[in-house]
């Protein structure tokens, strides 16, 4: 008998971060890179591919992440197994998203994981006496569930072609949701190509602890009518993720987002996951230098408080996505399998902090799924010890199946929605290919 081991062979990684530039996308650059050195063997290698909004926030990005990669390990060998790649795309312009995914499909051999990070807020300000109220009186739930953000309502993208007609497009769901779902859906076949222990190829959606099923309505799925469409674009991004593996959504989020493009089978089909990274300063909000001092004050003081959302870094609000992206299916199953044995499915991991900023990776409740979809009390010790939102209910079957049914709604939108703009962003392309050859 033969007992010689066949020799291991070096695992290349590739992973897509949109929206790197700044804050929390930053970070989980940075923190694929540092974890990834630790735990993966070192003949294994790992390509980051970073995306921006101009060649100089690139340039600028790239040397802050080498630097960055530089000052964080030994030696020169372990620098050369992480590699930044940058590539550009608007998420709110559609035709941008496809040249980047025609790049990718002929310049990568797969993806990985693809971090969906890049979002704006949409604010146009604070309402200044609710918000020191809130902060004096309820400085906790105030700075973790805010209700004095606002935002302007039906603003829409610029013109995606030029053609005459146009549907309209939600600014803040462009951005944050639907130029990913292109995004998602235009690479799902370097997704496929991925293989274990990794694989399948992950989309790890990056959602909020603020986002709420009662910030969104199905008959307005672009938030075009709410005075919270930020809110109402991450509740879709909750929904889409957590319902994107249940059988009633299949036809949509499985036989044809997962399966574009080639007819394979469904367990080679790429699978999605939801991260948040808690509370962190960045400029999401922007605010005068002071300010951006005071708040983070108030955050410091609701984790002293209590508080296990606030990890304030970026650096730690990273964990949850990166743990999503370099875990082994392995073990990622494991840590969804307390949920799934209960009767659950998906959950929405959230980075989280003790009061000494030890970071965790944490279950989030929200309305309508619970922990993961397990109804009645949480199963998870740390779930059931854990503050809630205020006025949170265990879930109900009744809840569940309506979110379920929400889901349902929301994939058969979006794929609608998806094939309608992939014709006219077709039609476009073939004006724009004839007129140039007419001349
Ligand atoms: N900070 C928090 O406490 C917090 C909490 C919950 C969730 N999040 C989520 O975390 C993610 C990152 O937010 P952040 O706090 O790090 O904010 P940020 O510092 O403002 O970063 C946002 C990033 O997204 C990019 N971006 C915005 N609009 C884009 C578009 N149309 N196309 C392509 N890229 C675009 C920005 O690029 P430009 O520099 O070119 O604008 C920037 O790189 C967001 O999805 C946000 O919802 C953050």
């Amino acid at each position: 008998m033969d007992n010689c081991k066949a020799p291991r062979e070096p695992q290349e990684l590739y992973i897509l971060v949109t929206g790197a530039n700044s804050g929390l996308g930053f970070s989980i650059c940075c923190r694929l890179a540092d974890e990834f050195l630790s735990s993966h063997h070192y003949d294994d290698s790992l390509t980051i591919i970073f995306t921006t909004r101009s060649e100089h926030k690139a340039q600028e990005t790239r040397r802050r992440l080498e630097a960055h990669l530089r000052s964080s390990t030994a030696s020169s060998s372990d620098t050369a197994r992480v590699k930044f790649v940058s590539e550009s795309v608007d998420l709110g312009d559609l035709l941008s998203v496809r040249e980047l995914s025609r790049k990718l499909l002929q310049t990568i051999p797969k993806l990985d994981a693809v971090i969906l990070n890049a979002g704006v807020g949409g604010w146009s300000g604070i309402n200044w006496p609710e918000a020191i109220w809130g902060v004096l009186t309820d400085l906790v739930h105030q700075v973790t569930w805010p209700s004095y953000k606002i935002a302007p309502v039906g603003v829409l993208t610029a013109k995606q072609t030029p053609e005459k007609e146009e549907p309209a497009l939600g600014s803040v769901f462009c951005a944050n949701v639907f130029g990913h779902y292109m995004l998602a859906h235009n690479v799902a076949p370097l997704l496929k190509k991925a293989e274990t222990p990794n694989g399948p190829g992950r989309v790890i959606w990056v959602s909020s602890i603020e986002a709420t099923i009662k910030c969104f309505d199905i008959n307005d799925i672009q938030g075009l009518q709410t005075k919270t469409p930020y809110e109402s674009s991450k509740a879709l991004t909750d929904i889409l993720a957590l319902t994107s593996d249940l059988p009633s959504t299949a036809p949509w989020a499985v036989d044809s987002f997962m399966h574009s493009n080639s007819g394979t089978k469904a367990d080679e089909a790429p699978t999605m996951y939801v991260s948040h990274p808690g509370i962190c300063a960045t400029s999401i909000i922007p605010l005068p230098l002071p300010l951006v001092w005071a708040m983070v004050a108030t955050f410091w003081l609701a984790r002293m408080l209590g508080s296990p959302w606030h990890p304030l870094s970026t650096y730690l609000g990273a964990w949850s996505s990166v743990f999503l992206a370099l875990s082994s299916q392995g073990a990622l199953d494991a840590t969804e399998s307390p949920y799934r044995h209960a009767g659950g499915g998906r959950v929405k991991w959230g980075s989280s902090a003790n009061r000494f900023g030890v970071g965790s990776l944490s279950s989030t409740e929200i309305e309508g799924w619970g922990h993961g979809g397990v109804v009645g009390t949480p199963v998870v010790e740390a779930d059931r010890n854990r503050p809630r939102r205020r006025g949170a209910k265990d879930l109900t079957r009744e809840e569940k199946e309506k979110f379920e049914e929400l889901g349902r709604g929301c994939w058969k939108q979006m794929e609608e929605l998806r094939i309608k703009w992939d014709a006219i962003l077709d039609q476009a392309e073939q004006n724009k290919a004839a007129a140039a050859n007419a001349q």
